[in-house]
């Protein structure tokens, strides 16, 4: 599916429509501006497949990502900043935007960028002895890349707070009992569990589940009449697709859960 310097896009093996996005730049996957430009791209080119119907996010068995490159940021001074900080979130938010199902598959570390690239997915599946947090507190500055906004959407304001306040980092147990991770699994499982995750969703309706994640991520940021009249037009716009023809008929034909989505 192609390669960037430090970025993979991949289809699995086994389920070729579960598109694998692999970090790849060692020790840590250190996310500097070219790995951020190279996950937009990613991103666009897994969202615009239509053979691929869900992704997963990984860096590898030893660590996801130890968050932006400190010894690169190093020399930001804020001008610099004030425009590199645009094309980080936007790299991110084109990951938060994949009209699919996105796993995150965390092993090791996922730090500052890399815990808050691991929250622009659907679902986290992590190891059991991963750590995430977001330490940039610790380096005199705060979360850039979302931390402050899609953390406490996750966890709350008060657990947002606490791990930002600190630093911290969060074991997987804590990471699971807060909602940060969705399942917790040994090192080795970790990889096989997400794809496993995303591959229940590569044969389901393309469609509805893409109206399904645009109803919820727009709904949440929105007031509550918003977010129903987003979920009206979504439900109602399925009713154009084959999607729905296909759900409905092979229920009336064959009962529930038998429908064959293409
Ligand atoms: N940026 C650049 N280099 C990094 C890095 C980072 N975020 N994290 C680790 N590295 C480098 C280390 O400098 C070291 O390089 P050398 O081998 O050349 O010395 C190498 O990766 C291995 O790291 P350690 O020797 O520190 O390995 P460790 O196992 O002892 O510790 C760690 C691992 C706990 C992840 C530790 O490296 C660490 O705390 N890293 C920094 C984490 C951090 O502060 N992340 C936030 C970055 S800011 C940010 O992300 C802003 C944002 O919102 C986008």
């Amino acid at each position: 599916m192609g390669e960037f310097e430090f970025v993979r896009v991949e289809s699995d093996p086994e389920n070729p429509a579960v598109a694998v996005i692999r970090l790849d730049r060692p020790k840590m996957n250190a996310l500097n501006a070219q790995v951020q430009g190279e996950i937009a791209a990613a991103a666009a080119r897994v969202a615009g497949d239509d053979a691929v119907r869900a992704v997963v996010l990984y860096g590898g068995e030893r660590v996801f990502a130890a968050g932006a490159d400190v010894k690169e940021m190093a020399e930001s001074d804020y001008a610099d900043m004030a425009t590199r900080s645009r094309a980080l979130q936007d790299s991110f938010t084109a990951v938060a935007r994949i009209p699919k199902p996105v796993i995150a598959a965390v092993t090791g570390y996922a730090l500052g960028g890399g815990c808050e690239l691991a929250l622009c997915a659907d679902f986290r599946v992590a190891a059991d002895d991963a750590k995430l947090g977001q330490p940039e507190i610790l380096l005199g500055i705060i979360p850039g890349a979302g931390g402050t906004q899609r953390l406490p959407r996750l966890v709350g304001p008060a657990r947002a707070k606490d791990i930002i306040y600190t630093g911290r980092m969060v074991e997987a147990d804590e990471a699971l009992r807060i909602g940060l991770v969705d399942d917790t699994v040994p090192t080795a499982d970790v990889y096989p569990t997400a794809v496993a995750m995303a591959a229940r969703y590569a044969n389901g309706p393309a469609l509805a589940l893409r109206a399904a994640k645009e109803a919820v991520d727009s709904g949440i940021d929105a007031d509550l009449g918003t977010g129903l009249e987003i979920e009206r037009l979504q439900f109602a716009g399925l009713f154009a697709t084959e999607d729905q023809q296909t759900g409905m008929r092979s229920f009336i034909e064959h009962g529930p859960g038998q429908a064959q989505f293409t």
